[in-house]
């Protein structure tokens, strides 16, 4: 099976939002892609998402409630064949652990490379509605291309 990993810092804002996105997508495309996310950082290891993060993913029908954070493992590596990382940090930091296999989310959906912000430094539900505006464009396009076979 394909198995797509979404990765931040802190894996309890974003990433957690980009799994709920890409779970959302999968089931009702009716694809056999197994979704996942963690941190580069085991600071929230068994947190749920952030409260706003699970608030605007509901808003779309989207349930995180169950997710908890993670850090990366070393088994990450050869089990999953694509890894998203949220910003060019997390894309060196994952390299740095050993993946080469590491797109930025920011490469797709028309966003030149451009990072997804950390909402967990901003005031406010706002910026996780940019988050997710942002990732819905990004794991759609993502998705897409993994599906039809050009990544
Ligand atoms: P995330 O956000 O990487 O999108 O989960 C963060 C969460 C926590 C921290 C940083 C970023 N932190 O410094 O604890």
């Amino acid at each position: 099976m394909n198995r797509i990993l979404f990765v931040c810092l802190g894996n309890i804002c974003r990433s957690p939002l980009a799994h709920g996105v890409a779970e959302q997508l999968v089931n009702k495309k009716n694809l056999e892609i197994f979704i996942d996310s963690a941190g580069t950082s085991d600071w929230h290891m068994g947190e749920a998402p952030c409260e706003y993060s699970i608030k605007i993913a509901d808003q779309y029908n989207i349930d995180i409630n169950q997710q908890q954070s993670r850090p990366i493992t070393k088994k990450d590596i050869t089990l999953f064949k694509h890894v998203v990382a949220m910003d060019k940090q997390n894309k060196a930091d994952l390299e740095a652990f050993g993946f080469d296999n590491v797109h930025l989310m920011g490469d797709f959906g028309n966003f030149q490379g451009e990072d997804v912000p950390d909402p967990y430094f901003f005031d406010g539900f706002e910026g996780f509605e940019h988050v997710y505006n942002m990732l819905a464009l990004c794991v759609e396009d993502f998705i897409t291309k993994v599906e039809n076979g050009s990544l």
